[in-house]
């Protein structure tokens, strides 16, 4: 049994669910590499009566969160993606039929426990900016309730979605109640996740953005060629640098949604993932072993 196959069992012993859209969008899916249907469609193979383990995504309608659904399900997970509104994403596409959407305020459990129920874990890109209450709230206590309320209704992983913070003078009076959101949630992620929650740090994330139904940012045309030109510093010489004070936040790469995306799902899924921080430097490589499954 491979890896994966091993990591989808364990979570379908955690408490798989699937719904009926997911059960016929899984068998008609083509094979893809980890973060693809093969690793599902093997295990699927070996035991066609367990359903794919349940992922829940909070902030699913996000920039973030809605690639994040997006590489869970063709990967072949049950993904249920929440928002304040409920809604489906600005986006097109088979997966988006594939995903399950729903109401949810992470402020709120009410308005979620339920669908915390049978899943194998939780996916958190809930942040964001604003006034420094704000910002202290929606990085810091609402993904603190989430994560209390996925401890409570026995989820066994738990991924953030952190932010690694450039070294520059006065950041913190510029976003202080972010930092401190940040850092409140990942203190909360080590203390009820010890073993099992993982915390993830990228510094600018670079995709297509869509800002309306018929406009979208295409970010990668600025930060790809940064991030390829950094890469070749190598992780640990570019880490170094970044230490530099002011100029240093220049040498922290950007990274591609797609790479936070699929190092969530990973993260998520794959038991030997340990619990801890996946700082910037390690993304790539974390998401590659993914794709290496
Ligand atoms: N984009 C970057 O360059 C970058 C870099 C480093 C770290 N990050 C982190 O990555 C995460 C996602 O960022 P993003 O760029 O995808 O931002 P985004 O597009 O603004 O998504 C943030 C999501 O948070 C959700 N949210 C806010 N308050 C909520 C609440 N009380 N309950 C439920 N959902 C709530 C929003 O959902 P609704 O409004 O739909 O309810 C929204 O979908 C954030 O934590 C951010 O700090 C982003």
């Amino acid at each position: 049994m491979s890896a994966t196959a091993q990591s989808l069992s364990a979570l379908r012993r955690a408490g798989g669910l699937l719904n009926a859209r997911g059960l016929s969008a899984l068998a008609s899916r083509s094979a893809r590499a980890f973060s693809s249907p093969s690793a599902a469609a093997s295990a699927q193979s070996s035991d066609d009566s367990a359903a794919p383990p349940k992922i829940v995504v909070f902030g699913g309608r996000g920039f973030v969160g809605s690639n994040v659904c997006h590489e869970a399900f063709n990967a072949g997970y049950s993904v249920l993606g929440l928002s304040r509104a409920g809604t489906p994403p600005l986006a097109s596409g088979r997966w988006v039929d594939g995903v399950s959407w729903a109401r949810g305020n992470a402020l709120e459990p009410a308005t979620y426990t339920e669908h915390l129920r049978g899943a194998a874990a939780v996916i958190s890109c809930v942040g964001g900016f604003g006034s420094a209450e704000e910002q202290l709230r929606t990085n810091g206590a609402a993904n603190v309730a989430l994560i209390e309320a996925a401890k409570v209704a026995g989820v066994p992983r738990f991924v953030f979605i952190s932010a690694n913070i450039p070294n520059v003078p006065g950041i913190e009076a510029l976003i202080g109640g972010y930092i401190r959101g940040k850092a409140a949630a990942e203190e909360a992620l080590r203390a009820h996740y010890p073993g099992t929650g993982v915390a993830l740090r990228p510094g600018v994330i670079y995709g297509d953005r869509a800002v309306s139904t018929n406009i979208t940012l295409q970010l990668g045309l600025v930060f790809k060629p940064l991030e390829m030109l950094l890469q070749r510093l190598g992780p640990e010489t570019a880490a170094r640098m970044a230490a530099v004070p002011l100029v240093g936040a220049a040498f922290v790469p950007p990274v591609s949604v797609e790479t936070v995306a699929r190092a969530a799902v990973r993260a998520a899924v794959d038991p030997s993932v340990p619990g801890g921080v996946i700082d910037v430097w390690e993304l790539e490589a974390a998401a590659q072993r993914m794709g290496a499954q």
